[in-house]
């Protein structure tokens, strides 16, 4: 299978800030000089955040390494657990074709994903939220068929609990990992015939589909909050320990792809006219306006994360405006990074409301410093 990059990228990439600390301190594990030893965990990380893993993402790493772009692809095309396409927003599937599970009923698992999300392995469902795709096996051959969705394992399945389970993830509930068939573990369906002590002290689930109730991320992209940062190989744990010992290089500063067209003109600090407040719509939609108000629109990638791509698509959206940005809540925060198609959650990663205030009011930030200057689009 030929595995090479997406003909559509986003424009840039960024971890959130506390998968940043996380990436600086996996550097931190390996010896001086040995840096690019991390290149496998913070790509992983990165796929993590975005569900798949962009050319930006693959550079952005490979500059924090130190490495030259080409290896960081190399790598990345070179295992099959990266993927190098957009994913299903809500779960990518991962089918086992291998023989326990081909024997015992993979193929009409196959058959659904076709049916259900998409007729080739790859490519997204209609409404975006799946994709699928058939893979080696995954090593529970025991509770054959299986799939991996997401980060956990559903196994025993049948054609009727897998369309289940689909059409559960589709309505946003994330169904128990594990046996699908009551089984606790991978002991003989009709029950333990040896050992049968072992019977005893069952508790509710077996310890690892516990651990994956217990996280709750198997569906869930990693903004890095979901557990303490902990570096003991340095001595400490928390936020104090994620400094890398060694700055990486460029570590902060993601690679911007050049603009296709020269930056609009800086617009310069000029008085911006308040957003009236209302309350929050019911489904979050901010107030979005038809067009720029006279003076014109506001240089929106003067903000950190929003690229000639996204300003655009911002534009269309009803946004021209940093006061507009500045004016969101949380829920219209929410609805914007909803609706950015391929850009999802941008908004609050980038803490987009809390640079635009700044500019709103006609002052700088070190990025909207390097994009007036041209250093950024050009
Ligand atoms: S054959 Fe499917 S998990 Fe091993």
């Amino acid at each position: 299978m030929l595995r090479r990059l997406h003909h559509t990228q986003p424009d840039d990439f960024a971890y959130t800030p506390a998968n940043q600390a996380w990436a600086e301190a996996q550097i931190t594990k390996y010896p001086e000089g040995r840096q690019a030893s991390a290149i496998i965990a913070l790509l992983w990380r990165a796929q993590e955040q975005e569900g798949w893993l962009t050319r930006p993402a693959m550079e952005y790493v490979a500059d924090m390494l130190g490495m030259a772009h080409i290896r960081a692809y190399e790598v990345a095309s070179f295992y099959f657990m990266f993927q190098l396409q957009p994913v299903g927003s809500v779960a990518h599937i991962q089918v086992c074709g291998t023989t326990s599970c081909m024997i015992c009923g993979a193929e009409d698992l196959i058959g659904i994903c076709r049916e259900k999300i998409a007729p080739n392995p790859h490519e997204l469902s209609a409404d975006g939220k799946f994709s699928w795709e058939e893979v080696e096996c995954l090593g529970a051959c025991t509770n054959a068929p299986m799939a991996q969705i997401g980060k956990d394992y559903y196994e025993d399945l049948t054609a009727a609990r897998f369309t289940e389970i689909l059409d559960e993830l589709a309505e946003g509930k994330v169904p128990v990992p594990g046996p699908q068939n009551g089984r606790y573990a991978a002991e003989p369906l009709a029950g333990l015939t040896s050992l049968t002590e072992y019977d005893s002290g069952k508790t509710q689930y077996n310890a690892s589909v516990q651990r994956a109730v217990d996280v709750g991320d198997t569906v869930k992209r990693i903004d890095g909050t979901e557990v303490p940062l902990l570096t003991p190989w340095l001595g400490k744990s928390g936020k104090a320990a994620a400094k890398p010992a060694t700055k990486p290089k460029a570590a902060a500063k993601p690679k911007a792809k050049p603009a296709a067209k020269p930056a609009a003109k800086p617009r310069g600090t000029k008085t911006t006219t308040k957003v009236a407040r209302k309350p929050v719509a019911a489904d979050g939609k901010p107030e979005l306006l038809k067009k720029a108000r006279a003076g014109g629109a506001d240089d929106l990638k003067q903000i950190k994360g929003v690229g000639p791509k996204l300003e655009k698509m911002l534009n269309t959206m009803g946004v021209f405006h940093f006061d507009q940005v500045a004016s969101w809540r949380a829920k219209e925060v929410q609805w914007v990074d909803d609706n950015l198609e391929g850009f999802k959650g941008r908004v609050s990663r980038d803490e987009w409301v809390k640079q635009a205030k700044v500019l709103a009011k006609g002052g700088t930030t070190e990025f909207s410093k390097k994009v007036k200057k041209g250093g950024v689009y050009k």
